[in-house]
């Protein structure tokens, strides 16, 4: 039943249309990603602080960064900022989009249907968004103060990752961000979940003493490019 490549699974299904922030994503591409998994445990703990930087060039619908983690019933825990003008981001925290800002909301992929908590805008470049998700709470936090939880029956984790997803018709740059202090913290030692690591366009150095506790300093993901759409 584990796939060592789960997260990645995860993110090939969604490209098949099952990912869907609103009725009409479609075009559904990834970028850079960090990802970890699956283990043969499952995680109980995971914890992130996001940098956003700068939001994308372009402005049209839409542009997502995500970390996320998949489970071993197929569905997807996701923390996500928005970049985009339309949908969640033309009323995020229920004002008007304004250029240039994140909008930062807890949410799940739960048998193909999105699920989300409250929406809240969060200007660039002074971003600080904290992440953390146990099998079922996922809680989102800006400095310091949450602002979207949401509780999905969702399974056991068994996988960790980063995403920068672009859905219908974007193209633009989505600049260079990073992830610090991430901490992934697995119910028993797995020996063999370091080597799960897959970085594509991404650094950073995992750590752990013992196998259940692994930590990343800093997770760089790197610019991304993403051409004009079919
Ligand atoms: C990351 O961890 C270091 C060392 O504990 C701490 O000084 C720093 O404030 C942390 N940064 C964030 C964004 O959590
Ligand atoms: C962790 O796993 C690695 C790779 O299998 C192994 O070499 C190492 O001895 C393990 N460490 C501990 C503390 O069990």
């Amino acid at each position: 039943m584990l796939n060592r490549n789960f997260l990645l699974g995860v993110l090939a299904a969604a490209a098949t249309g099952a990912f869907a922030q609103d009725s009409g994503s479609e075009n559904i591409r990834f970028g850079n990603a960090f990802s970890l998994g699956a283990t043969n445990s499952y995680i109980i703990e995971a914890e992130t602080t996001l940098y956003t930087g700068k939001t994308q060039s372009g402005d049209t619908p839409r542009l997502a960064l995500w970390p996320g983690m998949g489970t071993d019933q197929g569905q997807l825990i996701q923390a996500i900022v928005l970049g985009s003008t339309d949908a969640q981001g033309a009323q995020c925290g229920g004002k008007p989009h304004v250029n240039g800002q994140w909008c930062a909301f807890a949410s799940a992929l739960q048998n193909g249907v999105q699920l989300q908590g409250n929406t809240f805008a969060v200007n660039s470049n002074q971003d600080k968004y904290d992440q953390a998700s146990g099998n079922t709470i996922q809680t989102v936090s800006v400095e310091g103060k949450t602002v979207s939880t949401l509780t999905t029956k969702s399974g056991k984790a068994i996988g960790f990752g980063t995403a920068e997803e672009a859905q219908n018709k974007f193209k633009g740059v989505v600049y260079e961000h990073s992830y610090v202090n991430t901490t992934v913290v697995l119910a028993a030692a797995d020996p063999q979940f370091a080597s799960t690591l897959v970085k594509n366009g991404a650094t950073g150095n995992l750590v752990t003493k013992d196998n259940k506790t692994f930590k990343v300093d800093k997770i760089t993901i790197a610019q991304y490019s993403f051409p004009a759409s079919v």
